[in-house]
């Protein structure tokens, strides 16, 4: 299943220069293995400007079916409005690419199937989801030790994904298109607590939700702060939490319960591990955002995406895991509106 022999660089074009965007595009420049960034594509003429000028990018696209035409490319990264990742990625798996999409794959169950249909019609292409957590070091580990059952049979899954606030309320522009506090930030902890309790099916779920800081959400029927609970076949549950207004920084963490010991990932948000003790007290300093946490698992991440192509190390996370997580993150969003448990 292989276009790209080994011994040959991947051929990589990024398409959205955003918040992230640029982040993945430095990667693939500097920091990845066996691969060339070799073409970008933007709609905005400034981000067009940082690949050609920043990254020594010589073609440069202002839409996506123009750079998909480049023969030079391989590979597409698409760091997107979650609402396009489907079309995009159906395009660029038409136009013979492997694509790496970030998460959510779609913001509906249908979307995401199109795209399961597609990926089957082309077994020779990547095509990968940007669930970022399953590349960090230390989530890597806890997984290590649930598979080697070192703390028995897992069946509870407690995780939170929480931002510091932003005063600006960026997320607040980009509810429309996110999908909501629970498609946007909670579908990592949703893959995390099915890769950790081994991909049961999810039955129900129930949510609910404040806004604390950031009226301006209710327009699109969001929350900065977010409540769920997910019912798995064969009775593993996951207690879900989000927030978009913590003072202190970001901190993302996940409990693992089993039968024989837990585990515990990312405790308190530790940017390293000084801890100052004087009259104020004993602290240390947090982790300001997603980033400054998984940067390490993002580079691996890319790594990993490339190192398919190439045909060195298959993926074990799966299109089908992404299309679950979105089914997950439906139900919770449902009931979110509607106070009720519902079905997955
Ligand atoms: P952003 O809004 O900062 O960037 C979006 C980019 O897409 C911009 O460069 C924009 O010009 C470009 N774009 C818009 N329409 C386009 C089109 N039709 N064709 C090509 N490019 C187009 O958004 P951000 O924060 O970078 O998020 C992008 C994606 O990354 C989202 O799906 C989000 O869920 C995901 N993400 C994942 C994270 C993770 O932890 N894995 C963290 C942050 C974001």
């Amino acid at each position: 299943m292989v276009a790209v022999a080994p011994q040959v660089a991947l051929r990589v074009g990024i398409v959205g220069l955003g918040r992230l965007g640029q982040r993945h595009a430095a990667a693939l420049a500097h920091n990845t293995p066996g691969c060339r960034l070799v073409a970008a594509c933007s709609p905005v003429e400034a981000e067009r400007a940082y690949a050609a000028n920043q990254l020594g990018i010589a073609n440069v696209y202002a839409d996506l079916d123009s750079l998909l035409a480049d023969p030079a490319v391989d590979a597409v990264v698409l760091v997107t409005p979650t609402s396009l990742h489907a079309d995009q990625t159906i395009a660029a798996l038409k136009a013979g690419k492997h694509v790496f999409v970030e998460k959510p794959l779609a913001l509906n169950v249908p979307d995401c199937e199109r795209v399961l249909q597609v990926a089957a019609q082309y077994p020779d292409r990547v095509a990968m989801v940007g669930f970022v957590r399953r590349f960090d070091p230390s989530y890597l580990a806890a997984y290590q030790s649930v598979a080697a059952g070192e703390i028995g049979k897992p069946f509870l899954v407690r995780s939170q994904t929480c931002d510091q606030n932003d005063p600006e309320g960026f997320f607040v522009k980009f509810a429309p298109t996110s999908g909501g506090i629970f498609m946007d930030c909670s579908v990592h902890d949703i893959d995390l607590a099915r890769w950790m309790l081994g991909r049961p099916k999810a039955l129900r779920a129930f949510a609910t939700g404040t806004i604390a800081l950031h009226p301006g959400l209710a327009d699109c029927g969001d929350v900065d702060n977010g409540i769920a609970v997910v019912e798995f076949e064969g009775s593993a549950k996951a207690v879900l939490y989000a927030s978009r207004t913590m003072a202190h920084g970001h901190e993302t963490s996940t409990e693992v319960i089993g039968t024989a010991g837990k585990l515990l990932v990312g405790e308190h948000a530790a940017a390293n591990r000084v801890v100052k003790s004087d009259q104020h007290g004993v602290r240390h300093a947090v982790l300001k955002d997603f980033y400054e946490r998984f940067e390490a698992a993002f580079a691996a991440e890319m790594a990993a995406f490339v190192a398919a192509c190439r045909g060195i190390t298959p993926l074990t996370l799966t299109l089908s895991d992404a299309l679950e997580a979105t089914r997950i993150g439906l139900a919770i969003s449902r009931s979110l509106a509607s106070g009720l448990p519902e079905a997955v």
